[in-house]
């Protein structure tokens, strides 16, 4: 780097040179920045902004709210919805003024009822249009997955979303390629709990005791998860 300022610095051939690198430079920036912003992509890591500073950190790791408060359908249905407003509103109503300016109570819960970092939140209640939450996990089109068939069978989000109890900012933590499906697809013991503790991600045991149990669940529960290409790509 330090070699091109070793340039003299009046020539016009080095403000040609650098003019070329600040361009070559700025392209490169925005095509790491789009490759790594793309949702599409698998790459582990991947956390953008969300348009509210929503914590998991705080919401499922310090309140201990389930998973399944939010994401009601992870154990009903293939995809895990993003929660409604109405959902969060549950405990961070706005404060109402009334027409004589008065402050009403609030009807519902209002913890931080005026908290800009909940304006977002609070805008969507009022016009009825959803937060506009930034998607980090998605597959390619191609590829068929389902949340109930892996959660009803002793999957634990833990698994294929990591700490997420532990995130302030949820990112993506496995490359979720088709090797990585099809190594837990042949050898999914070490991931076999039982159901009732699918949300609890503190939930663990020594690796000898997990395995144990593995083999206990995977052969009582009669669980035989396929490598055939058909069932991911029907
Ligand atoms: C209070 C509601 C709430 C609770 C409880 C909650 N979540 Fe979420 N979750 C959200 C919201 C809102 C988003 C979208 C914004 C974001 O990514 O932070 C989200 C996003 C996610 C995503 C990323 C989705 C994507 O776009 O790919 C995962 C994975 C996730 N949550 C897992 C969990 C797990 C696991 C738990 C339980 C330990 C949990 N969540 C508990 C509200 C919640
Ligand atoms: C069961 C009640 C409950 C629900 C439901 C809930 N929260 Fe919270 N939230 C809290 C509590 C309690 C705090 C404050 C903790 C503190 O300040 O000590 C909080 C804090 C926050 C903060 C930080 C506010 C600030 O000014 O520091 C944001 C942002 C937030 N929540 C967003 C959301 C969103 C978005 C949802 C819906 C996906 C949601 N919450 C659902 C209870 C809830
Ligand atoms: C076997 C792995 C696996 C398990 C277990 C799992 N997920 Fe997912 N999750 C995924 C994959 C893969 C995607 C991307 C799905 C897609 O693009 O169709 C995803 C996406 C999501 C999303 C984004 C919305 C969606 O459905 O695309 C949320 C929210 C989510 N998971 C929450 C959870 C929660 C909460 C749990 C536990 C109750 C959980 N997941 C368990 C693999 C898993
Ligand atoms: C951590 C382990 C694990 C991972 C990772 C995993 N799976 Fe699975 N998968 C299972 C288990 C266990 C079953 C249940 C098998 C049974 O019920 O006999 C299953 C079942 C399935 C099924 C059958 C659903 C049905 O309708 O019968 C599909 C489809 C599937 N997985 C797709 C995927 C895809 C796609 C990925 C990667 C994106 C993936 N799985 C990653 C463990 C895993
Ligand atoms: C357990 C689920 C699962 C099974 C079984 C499975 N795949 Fe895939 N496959 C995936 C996922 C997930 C991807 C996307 C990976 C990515 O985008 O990197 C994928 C991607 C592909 C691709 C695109 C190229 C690539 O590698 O990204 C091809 C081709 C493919 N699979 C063929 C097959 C064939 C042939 C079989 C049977 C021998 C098969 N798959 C079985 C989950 C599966």
């Amino acid at each position: 780097m330090s070699q091109r300022f070793l340039f003299p610095r009046w020539t016009n051939k080095f403000l040609a040179l650098l003019g070329f690198l600040i361009l070559a430079g700025g392209a490169y920036a925005s095509v790491l920045f789009l490759g790594v912003t793309s949702p599409e992509t698998l790459n582990t890591g991947y956390r953008p902004l969300q348009p509210i500073p929503f914590s998991h950190a705080l919401h499922a790791g310090e309140l201990k709210m389930d998973c399944k408060y939010c994401h009601g359908s992870v154990d009903k249905a293939a995809h895990s919805e993003i929660p409604a407003t109405q959902t969060c509103i549950n405990c961070h109503s706005p404060k109402t003024i009334t027409p004589t300016g008065d402050v009403a109570p609030p009807k519902l819960s209002a913890i931080h009822s005026g908290s800009p970092k909940l304006k977002d939140l609070h805008e969507s209640w009022r016009t009825g249009e959803s937060v506009d939450w930034v998607r980090i996990h998605r597959l390619p089109d191609f590829v068929y997955f389902n949340h109930s068939a892996h959660v009803n069978r002793g999957v634990s989000c833990v698994s294929c979303h990591g700490r997420v109890d532990q995130m302030e900012v949820v990112h993506q933590d496995k490359n979720q390629s088709m090797a990585w499906c099809l190594d837990c697809h042949r050898n999914p013991e070490p991931h076999l709990r039982p159901v009732d503790q699918v949300t609890n991600l503190a939930w663990s045991l020594p690796a000898a005791e997990q395995l144990e149990l593995g083999k206990k669940l995977r052969a009582e529960n009669n669980i035989n998860p396929q490598v055939n290409c058909a069932v991911c790509h029907r």
